[in-house]
Parts: structure tokens; C-alpha cells; sequence
């Protein structure tokens, strides 16, 4: 039996500045230090604004996520970093912590990409074997990937404009509920009659696996404008209402494509069938409901990591770069930091970009 590999992960692509030990899929310890505080006021995360706090808090991650695994430099095999896609300021932050850390003690360097960290995340936490099914859909992300292997995907759609966590918070931000707008949302909705508005499915009546969210969006917004225009204002129930309405659309639509990317993924006949969704979205019972529903029937397991590993974190770094050293791929001191990076290069460029920045 060969010995699990101990790697010290580093995540800056975004709005959280993370660092992780992980040894085989044990997580030793994980920081993360949000900004979400710093963006406040932006309406959406300032690059530059990042690229800084990131700058400042990646040492102190780091020692932090060392002390937490009770570890120091030289019981490591490598330091595995993000190396994008994601914001460039916090990008180079990071590969550049990594290569001093590097340069400095001789380990082994290893560029991660972001979005191969979410999607290998299922077998961090229950080792499931490839080919499986990913649903990545959180406030900056929203793709169906077939990961065939740990540098192989297949990217079956993805939005086409907003991501659905941005739709959600758009939404609560419409109709005056709090941020982050899916758990303010999701709460509304409870109370709702999902049929009082009509509102639509967008892209439904096409083929293929991409979505989009923001025709539904405006959609609330005309909603709610012709509601304050005849009565002077929203009462809770019409809150409640349009959030039900906004909730039950987005479940449609998010389980008819996923529908139709089980339908692909099934037609290879793997061995043992999964679907894992990650990313914050993921945490929203009803959709998570339908999902569970959905694989049931079709005899496909049905994966969601807990949601401090489905959100942005290092560990998922660390575990990616795992694979990529036991598949002898390390890089050197020449790794490069890359605002886009597909993580499927045969697929069409995406539209959307999502209010956490360009994604690939
Ligand atoms: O993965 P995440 O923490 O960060 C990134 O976007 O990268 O996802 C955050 C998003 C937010 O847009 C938030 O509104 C959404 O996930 N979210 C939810 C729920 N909890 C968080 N959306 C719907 N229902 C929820 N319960
Ligand atoms: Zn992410």
C-alpha cells in the first residue's frame, strides 16, 4: 500500500482567502477567511479590493491551517494552489504565496484549476468512482460536467447569463428580503402559493443542457412593479408568493436539465451511476429534494458534500492536487495564473459571468 500523500492546499480565486492540509481524503484542517464584509457595500466583489485582502491574509492562512493539522513544511508532499480560473488579483496572491513557500522548501508545486477542486470534491467526501455526474450551481457557478477522470471532463451546459444563486439574490433583493437572498428566499417561500404568478422556465422548450436565470429575474421585477403599482407596496403574503413562484421555476428548470444531463451520462452504462451537486444553491431543500427524487428513480446515487466543502475552501484544492501528484503532474516555478481556464477546452466559451467575476 503506498503512503497518503499530505498536501498544503491555497485558494484566492474569489472572495475567500483559504488555505487546507488534507492527507488522502482526511481533511487535517481548513481556514477560510471571507471578505464578505469588504464587498459590502459593492453590491458585488471589487478585484482590487480582493487582490489585497487576499495579499494580507494568505500567510496567516497558511500558518493557521499548519498549526490547526499540527504540522510544519517538512511533513508535506507539495503545496497544490489555484492557478484560476477566478479574479487575477487573488489568482497570482496565491500562486505566488505558494511559489515562496516552494522556492523556499523544495516541495513540489502543483496548479490547481478552481472549478476541477468543486468537481472532485464527491470523492474527497465519499471517494465515488469516475465517470459521475456534477452539478456545480452556487452564486458564481452553474455547469453539468461529466467527470470522467481527474483531468478529464465533459461539459454538458451551463448558463448562458446569471448563475442561480445570483438569480436568488436578486430576487431577495427585489422584493427587499435580506443577502445571501436563497436562504432569505427559500424561507419566504414556505409560506407561498407557487401558482399565484406565472412566471417561466427559460430554455425549457430548447434542447440541450444550458440555462438561464434572467428572464425569470425580470420577471419578479415586473411582478413586483405591477403589484406596488395597484396596491402601493408588497404585503408578506405577495412576497411570499413570488418567492415560492421564483423557487418552484428555478427547481423546474434546474431538474429538467438535469433530467436530460442524466439521460447522457446514463446512455455509458457506468459501472456505478452518480450525480453530485455542489456549490451554496445545493443547500436549498426543495431543490435538493427534487434531485434526490430524480436520481431514485433512475437508480443513480445522489451525492451532496456538506456545504462548508460544496462552497469556496482549500481543501478541495489540496485533494485535486492529490490526484494530479499521484498522477505524477507537477508544475514548476514557471506555473502561470489564468483568469480563465475551462475545465473541459473542447466545449463552447460560456456567456455568463456570474457576480463573483469571469468563470470559466
Ligand atoms: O457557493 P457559494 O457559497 O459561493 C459562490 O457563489 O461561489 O454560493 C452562494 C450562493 C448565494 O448566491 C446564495 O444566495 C446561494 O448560494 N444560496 C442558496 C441557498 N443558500 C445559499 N440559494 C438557494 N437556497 C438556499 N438555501
Ligand atoms: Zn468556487
Amino acid at each position: 500500500m503506498t503512503k497518503d500523500l499530505t498536501l498544503l492546499g491555497i485558494e484566492s480565486s474569489c472572495d475567500d482567502t483559504a488555505a487546507a492540509v488534507v492527507r488522502g481524503t482526511e481533511i487535517l484542517s481548513s481556514i477560510v477567511y471571507g471578505q464578505t464584509a469588504l464587498h459590502a457595500d459593492f453590491g458585488g466583489v471589487v478585484p482590487e479590493i480582493a487582490a489585497r485582502a487576499h495579499a494580507e491574509k494568505l500567510d496567516h492562512s497558511v500558518e493557521a491551517a499548519l498549526r490547526e493539522a499540527n504540522l510544519s513544511f517538512a511533513a508535506l508532499d507539495g503545496v497544490a494552489v489555484t492557478a484560476g480560473p477566478g479574479l487575477i488579483g487573488g489568482v497570482l496572491s496565491g500562486v505566488m504565496c505558494a511559489k515562496g513557500i516552494c522556492a523556499a522548501t523544495g516541495l513540489p508545486l502543483i496548479g490547481v484549476n478552481h472549478l476541477a477542486g468543486h468537481a472532485l470534491t464527491p470523492r474527497l467526501t465519499d471517494q465515488i468512482a469516475y465517470p459521475y455526474l456534477m452539478l456545480l450551481v452556487s452564486g458564481g457557478h452553474c455547469q453539468f460536467l461529466l467527470v470522467n477522470e481527474h483531468d478529464s471532463y465533459t461539459r454538458l451546459g451551463g448558463t448562458i447569463d446569471d448563475a442561480p444563486g445570483e438569480a436568488f439574490d436578486k430576487t431577495a433583493r427585489i422584493l427587499g428580503l435580506p443577502q445571501p437572498g436563497g436562504p432569505a428566499v427559500e424561507a419566504a417561500a414556505k409560506a407561498g402559493d407557487p401558482n399565484r404568478f406565472v412566471l417561466p422556465r427559460p430554455l425549457l422548450n430548447q434542447p440541450g443542457c444550458d440555462l438561464s436565470f434572467s428572464g425569470l429575474k425580470t420577471a419578479i421585477l415586473r411582478a413586483r412593479d405591477g403589484i406596488v403599482a395597484e396596491n402601493g407596496g408588497l404585503t408578506i403574503e405577495d412576497q411570499a408568493d413570488l418567492c415560492a413562484g421564483f423557487q418552484a421555476a428555478v427547481t423546474d428548470v434546474l431538474c429538467e436539465k438535469t433530467r436530460r444531463a442524466l439521460d447522457i451520462y446514463l446512455a455509458q452504462s457506468p459501472a456505478r451511476p452518480s450525480f453530485a451537486i455542489a456549490g451554496g444553491v445545493a443547500a436549498n431543500g426543495p431543490i435538493r429534494d427534487a434531485m434526490l427524487q430524480l436520481c431514485a428513480a433512475s437508480g443513480t446515487a445522489f451525492i451532496a458534500p456538506p456545504l462548508h466543502l460544496c462552497t469556496d475552501n482549500a481543501a478541495m484544492i489540496a485533494y485535486a492536487g492529490i490526484e494530479k501528484i499521484m498522477h505524477g503532474r507537477v508544475d514548476d516555478l514557471t506555473l502561470a495564473a489564468r483568469p480563465r481556464w475551462p475545465l473541459d477546452d473542447q466545449a463552447a466559451p460560456m456567456l455568463g459571468f456570474g457576480k463573483k467575476g469571469a468563470k470559466a
